[in-house]
């Protein structure tokens, strides 16, 4: 794919019309909201950014905001329904406040129908916009402004070719000491239930200087987790691979971790498993999601690994980074899988024994090749193949976590949560402690405990 990077004079351009909005923004708050992956939250942080840049002010609630962003996701059905129905909400404080502009962007802004369902029964949007255009915002805010009609900034191009990168505009993280940096965008691998691929448009890979000064910059500012992100980071293709981005990435100087997610399993290599053993700074924590175990399952999702190649995968990362804790997504009643295909998944689970398990009822995706097989599976299927899964999970679980007790963990302190001092290990395990350690800070923890999703200790520092 070529000229994928947005030129330098487009990013100026914004910059200035983002100067220009300053005497219309005086006073003026705005919002972003969230929904769906890492991903989501990363550009969460840019147009936050973007939105400072024009001279607001950033709020959490949406009653106070002159502007609110909702950062859509269309990863499942339940996921666009919860975004319509926040969406919905805002219509009350709009009748309160006729000045508010309300923008919709991310995962469904992508999808046409749903664009066209916004447009006939969401009037007071004013503005949706796609996610090739964050670079854009200062323009689209200053067209919603001046518009009394609702404006749309979303390319529709062919599949093959869309998606850009653009560097150099600002970034508003949310937190101080852990954030994700991302290192590609987009995917190619088409699952065949997945709508990622339709509305992120085709891989395309950041320059490995500007993702090493962004890190660099990151662990001179305190930073002390931080989450590479992609929808299949080993597909980085810069000016270096996968694992030589990550070694290089470890060898910055400070005390720090780097982690990250996805890993899609065909492509999770030997090299990046030995830089993880080599590299104590790489966190011990691999997310590689199997989606299902079933050999029929898996080709039909277009997935490209057996069962018997995933399984000797996870074990072999087990084998070679020591104490790494496993963790995966798994989609049940995918068309045609029957009682006895679902076995399959439980028996990986059995065989790898992970950490922790995202499991999902498969939803279909308009426009994705699964919505349309036959053998679709019946809700309360896929809902009893759910639990007996979250059962099973539930004791593997618990079993990982009792190999921790006597150990001392290195923690990353999240501050207080409801009265408990809580905090995150390399393995990405909550940890529980004794007394008081100011966020952001490392700490040791002897665990004492343990819980199916959480370890409990005492600080030992
Ligand atoms: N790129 C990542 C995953 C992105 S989506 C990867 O390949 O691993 C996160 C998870 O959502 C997927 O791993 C899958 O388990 C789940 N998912 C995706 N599409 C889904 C669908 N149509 N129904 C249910 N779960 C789905
Ligand atoms: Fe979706 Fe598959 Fe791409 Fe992950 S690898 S984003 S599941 S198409
Ligand atoms: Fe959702 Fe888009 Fe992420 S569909 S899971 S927000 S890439």
């Amino acid at each position: 794919m070529s000229n994928v990077f947005v030129p330098k004079s487009e990013i100026e351009k914004q910059k200035e019309i983002a100067a220009g909005l300053h005497n219309a923004t005086v006073n003026k708050k705005a919002c972003v909201q969230t929904y769906g992956c890492q991903q989501n939250v990363a550009d969460s942080e840019r147009i936050a950014g973007a939105l400072r840049l024009c001279g607001y002010e950033l709020t959490t609630d949406t009653s106070q905001a002159d502007v609110v962003i909702i950062n859509t996701c269309a990863i499942r059905e339940h996921a666009e329904l919860r975004v319509l129905s926040g969406t919905g909400q805002l219509k009350k404080q709009k009748e309160k406040n006729r000045d508010m502009l309300i923008g919709i962007c991310g995962c469904m802004a992508q999808e046409k129908h749903r664009r066209e369902q916004i447009k006939r029964s969401y009037p007071y949007v004013d503005f949706i916009f796609g996610t090739d255009m964050h670079h854009r915002l200062p323009e689209i805010i200053r067209s919603a402004l001046s518009s009394k009609k609702r404006v749309s900034f979303v390319t529709e191009v062919p599949h093959n070719e869309f998606g850009v990168i653009s560097e150099d505009m600002p970034v508003l993280r949310e937190s101080s000491y852990k954030t994700g940096v991302s290192i590609m965008y987009g995917c190619n691998n088409f699952c065949s239930y997945c709508v990622v691929p339709h509305v992120r448009g085709r891989e395309r890979s950041r320059s490995y200087d500007d993702i090493l000064n962004e890190v660099n910059t990151l662990v001179k500012n305190g930073y002390k987790d931080i989450t590479l992100l992609g929808q299949n980071v080993n597909s980085y293709n810069g000016e270096l691979s996968f694992p030589g981005l990550l070694a290089d990435i470890a060898a910055i100087p400070g005390d720090f971790w780097v982690r990250f997610m996805t890993s899609h399993p065909k492509d999770a290599s030997d090299e990046l498993i030995n830089v993880m053993a080599e590299n104590e700074k790489i966190a011990r924590h691999f997310h590689l999601p199997f989606q299902a175990g079933n050999d029929r399952i898996l080709s039909l999702m277009n997935r490209g690994y057996s069962k018997q190649q995933y399984i000797e995968k996870a074990l072999n990362i087990k084998e070679k980074v020591k104490g790494i804790s496993l963790s995966t997504d798994v989609i049940c009643g995918f068309p045609t899988e029957s009682e006895s295909d679902f076995l399959d998944t439980l028996d990986v689970v059995r065989s790898v024994g992970f950490d922790m398990i995202y499991s999902f009822v498969y939803s279909p995706r308009e426009g994705t090749p699964a919505a349309v097989m036959e053998g679709q599976v019946p809700h309360e299927e896929k809902v009893r193949r759910f639990n007996a899964l979250t059962e099973l999970q539930n004791e593997t679980a618990l079993k990982n976590n009792e190999v921790f007790v006597g150990q001392t963990l290195k923690v990353l302190s999240d501050g207080s949560e409801n009265d408990a001092y809580i905090g995150r290990s390399s393995q990405n395990k909550i940890v529980a402690f004794d007394k008081p350690v100011r966020e952001g800070v490392f700490t040791n923890v002897l665990i004492e405990k343990a819980q199916p999703y959480a370890l409990v200790g005492k600080v030992t520092d």
